[in-house]
């Protein structure tokens, strides 16, 4: 596979763009017109999962925040209990393991230090078996799990993660489907999924036609110190991706917050140089996420939000709007991911730092 940038300035924009070309990829001989196909998971998964009563997630930075997505779908659909732990938490804490828990690991490289360490951890602890989400075929979290789906997103070079993170994404909503078959997941519910599916490359592709609003909207922030960024439900940890992408490689403080939680303290901080940004898809929480900006912009903070165009919200002094396409709520967290990539790409474009290779982070981090 052909590791230059071709006509991009930089592989993360690169990286960026090739999401709807990774994620058909990705779907290839796994999706059926209604069905997720067994080849999916591999001819092992459908015995081993039958068992399985709860999922322990185990996964650092960007995985980590792919796990936490995945929690929502696992817990909320498949009607399976999960937690998510960040790998170097999970490693050094005692803990109780479930009887029938599965350890899935989460990691683009299939090397980082802390995960693999968990993994090894979990196999002597009474986990009932391993499965991890990866990108890289030869790694040492593929030979050492029992199960394995790798992400197909291609070699990734770019510091910050994107398109593992999507394809990492579309993986695990394979799996919450292949796992809820054994619980709650019915056949309507899996061909709703199988088809928000189908359509996912062609939406993403619509939503990275918004760059040239992003880039304009990413002149607002170069001069700002800190950002915060609000979800709701699902979308909390895409906007805990969101901040983390914005502060990886433009070196912006960013911090992220469910928008319910904004009372309890980070409200004090907001005013007019603290921009907002807060994804908007038209799901069940967006009233009570319309409230909760209001009070942003109550205090004079300059909101910046990607909304469903049905969402209701109307451009006003203070408050700057993108309007998405209109969206399944299962594939949501895929496309709002989108534009806070390329709104963190392009502030760091205007702030001239070293996107592909940011300060003091590396790519794979394979020692503690
Ligand atoms: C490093 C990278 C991140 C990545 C994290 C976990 O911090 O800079 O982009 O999310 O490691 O890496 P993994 O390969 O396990 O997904």
């Amino acid at each position: 596979e052909s590791i230059d940038k071709g006509p991009y300035r930089h592989f993360m924009l690169k990286e960026i763009y090739e999401q709807p070309k990774m994620i058909e990829r990705s779907l290839l001989q796994r999706l059926g017109k209604t069905k997720v196909l067994a080849e999916a998971l591999g001819p092992h998964a459908a015995p081993l999962l039958a068992s399985v009563s709860s999922v322990q997630i185990v996964a650092c930075g960007t995985s980590y925040h792919a796990g936490m997505i995945a929690k929502y779908w696992i817990e909320g659909i498949a009607g399976v209990p999960c937690r998510v732990e960040v790998a170097s938490e999970f490693r050094y804490r005692k803990f109780k393991v479930q009887e029938n828990t599965l350890l899935v690991t989460i990691s683009q490289s299939g090397e980082t230090a802390d995960t693999l360490a968990a993994l090894r951890l979990a196999k002597t602890l009474g986990y009932s078996a391993s499965l991890t989400i990866c990108n890289v075929a030869q790694s040492s979290l593929v030979r050492e799990s029992d199960l394995f789906v790798m992400t197909e997103a291609g070699p990734e070079i770019g510091v910050a993660s994107t398109k593992a993170f999507t394809t990492q994404l579309v993986a695990l909503l394979l799996f919450t489907v292949a796992l809820g078959r054994h619980h709650d997941i019915d056949e309507a519910t899996e061909a709703n999924i199988v088809k928000a599916l189908h359509g996912l490359p062609r939406l993403l592709s619509e939503t990275l036609d918004l760059d040239a609003d992003i880039r304009a909207m990413s002149k607002a922030f170069a001069e700002k110190h800190h950002a915060l960024f609000l979800g709701r439900g699902v979308q909390w940890p895409v906007a805990m991706e969101g901040a983390l992408k914005l502060k990886e490689i433009s070196y912006i403080h960013a911090e992220s917050y469910p928008a319910g939680e904004l009372k309890h303290g980070p409200l004090a901080l907001v005013d007019s140089d603290m921009p907002v940004i807060a994804v908007a898809p038209n799901d069940e929480l967006l009233e009570k996420l319309k409230s909760n900006l209001q009070e942003v912009q109550a205090r004079g903070g300059q909101l910046f939000v990607f909304a469903d165009k049905a969402a209701g919200f109307k451009e006003s002094k203070g408050l700057d709007i993108i309007e998405l396409p209109h969206v399944d709520d299962i594939i949501a967290p895929i496309i709002y991911t989108i534009p806070l990539q390329l709104l963190s790409y392009h502030v760091a474009i205007l702030k001239g730092t070293d996107v592909d290779q940011p300060r003091n982070l590396a790519k794979s981090v394979t020692v503690e």
